[in-house]
């Protein structure tokens, strides 16, 4: 059959040139070979004896399995460059035919992906770990079609972050011994060649994720940076490499290392720069009240200014343990979820500084996960983390709904499970064109399910309502008119320049 669709090649033509053509939508296959000619899944050739007396003898025993595995991913190779969603899938799917485990595939599709990250990780890595333990999830189950989902969107996100994008070498590994203020101050400096060095010299030297991931959350938190990312991928490296194999801590941490020395510090913009002298201001020690907030006081949260939530963070971190603090600025961030103004996100007629969509809010979400994760193990960070998170929740407080009603009521979520295993079924067939939208369900949802079990019943009920919310609201994938009209009030044409500026 052909590997297109199906159809039967015995309906296909041969030409002079032994070229058989699958007639249905013309692919194209070299007799010889099986190549695919026009680009596309070969098909699979076979050894062919002319007897004396005049037999063809077709061997159609199977090749070895590691032959049959290398020709596959030969095709699975191709089907990335081309970001060829249906060609990953089959590819993935001829794995499981010849018996191989298909996450070989995905193995394979970090070494290909990584090197062609000019600036470093992506979401592509950071869902890859999501996705991967979405797989496992549905192996319990048994569930095939499931799991190649999973596997599918995982090389098919690394190949749309790669696609068209040229190798971009990684120096070589630094031979001296390791020193974590050295890697620090290289961050710092944004020397990502010299970071990325001291990266890969230290896993050459034996270093593994672990031992690397507390320098690196040092230096993620050390400026509230990039939407909260630099800290949220410390731990989708590991999950990533706890899945697939600390052999490839090479490329992913090197990759990692590469995005954190470009990330944003959006402590450096106006709205922010608040933010160094809000962590001067803090007391040399938390609390240890343990007593989780009551909602009135969070709810006075939502759609305060930063200045204020920084003053709460100053006030109650003299009395109450950073988990309290921590539980109520996540509720708060659930709250902006719950009340955000969907409006805005439609909205073409604004000024830059106004472009808002569901994304900007999800973050506040796993960007707590990841600070709690973070500060069980090194309780330090305790202060940025919690000062990082309230700039969170304030950062979009123009965008809410302040009308009547209260929307966790709407929201409320009266079964969790039933929740979850929609949402399961809902990500696996997504519908978005671009992988960074189901990526960012799925990590919101991998992040709420994780930090349900260390919430205050509160907080569990305001974060499942917005999560409910989040990943079943409309998004707008495209913003055409609002493109071109703040393109005309940059450069200065048309009616009204300034309106948008
Ligand atoms: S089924 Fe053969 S080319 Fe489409």
């Amino acid at each position: 059959r052909c590997p297109h669709e199906g159809y039967p090649l015995s309906q296909g033509t041969v030409d002079d040139a032994c070229v058989l053509t699958c007639n249905w939508h013309n692919w194209k296959f070299d007799l010889e070979t099986g190549a695919n000619t026009m680009s596309g899944d070969g098909v699979r050739t076979y050894p062919v004896e002319r007897r004396d007396d005049g037999h063809v003898w077709v061997d159609v025993s199977d090749p070895p399995q590691d032959q049959a595995a290398a020709k596959i991913l030969v095709g699975l190779r191709a089907a990335f460059d081309e970001r060829d969603h249906g060609w990953i899938a089959r590819e993935l799917a001829r794995l499981v035919e010849v018996g191989v485990d298909p996450i070989v595939g995905v193995q394979a599709a970090v070494g290909w992906c990584a090197p062609r990250l000019e600036y470093g990780m992506t979401h592509a890595f950071a869902a890859a770990a999501d996705w991967l333990a979405l797989r496992d999830h549905f192996a319990e189950s048994g569930c095939l079609e499931d799991q190649l989902i999973c596997l599918t969107e995982t090389i098919d996100h690394m190949a749309f972050d790669a696609l068209r994008e040229p190798e971009h070498p990684l120096p070589a590994a630094s031979e001296a011994p390791y020193s974590a203020d050295a890697l620090r101050e290289q961050i710092e400096r944004e020397d990502a060649d010299a970071a990325v060095a001291t990266v890969l010299g230290a896993i050459a030297a034996g270093m593994d994720h672990a031992a690397l991931a507390p320098t690196l959350a040092q230096a993620a938190l050390a400026h509230y940076n990039d939407f909260g990312h630099s800290l949220i991928y410390v731990h989708k490296t590991g999950e990533l490499l706890a899945r697939l194999g600390a052999e490839l801590a090479a490329p992913v941490l090197a990759a990692y290392v590469r995005g954190l020395c470009y990330a944003t510090r959006e402590d450096l913009i106006p709205e922010f720069r608040p933010y160094a002298r809000a962590l001067a201001k803090l007391p040399p020690a938390f609390g240890d009240a343990r007593e989780p907030c009551d909602d009135a006081e969070v709810r006075a949260l939502v759609g305060a200014s930063l200045s204020k939530v920084f003053s709460w963070v100053h006030k109650q971190a003299e009395a109450r343990a950073p988990e309290v603090l921590h539980d109520a600025l996540t509720r708060a961030c659930a709250h902006n979820i719950l009340r955000f103004d969907a409006a805005h996100a439609e909205a073409s007629d604004v000024k830059v500084a106004d472009n808002i969509g569901w994304l900007d809010f999800s973050h506040g979400l796993t960007f707590a996960s990841a600070v709690r994760r973070t500060c069980a193990a090194q309780p330090s960070l305790w202060g940025p983390a919690l000062l990082q998170m309230a700039c969170f929740v304030a950062r979009n407080r123009r965008f809410l709904d302040a009308g009547e009603g209260d929307p966790l009521a709407r929201y409320r979520v009266d079964d969790r499970q039933a929740l979850f295993a929609e949402l399961r079924a809902r990500v696996c067939d997504h519908g978005l064109p671009l992988p960074i939208h189901p990526a960012h369900w799925l990590k919101t949802m991998c992040a709420v399910e994780l930090e349900l079990p260390h919430m205050s019943p509160s907080t569990q009920e305001a974060t499942l309502a917005a999560l409910r919310r989040f990943v079943h609201a409309p998004m707008k994938l495209k913003h055409a008119r609002r493109n071109v009209h703040q393109a005309m009030a940059l450069v200065g044409v048309g009616d009204e320049p300034s309106a948008a500026r």
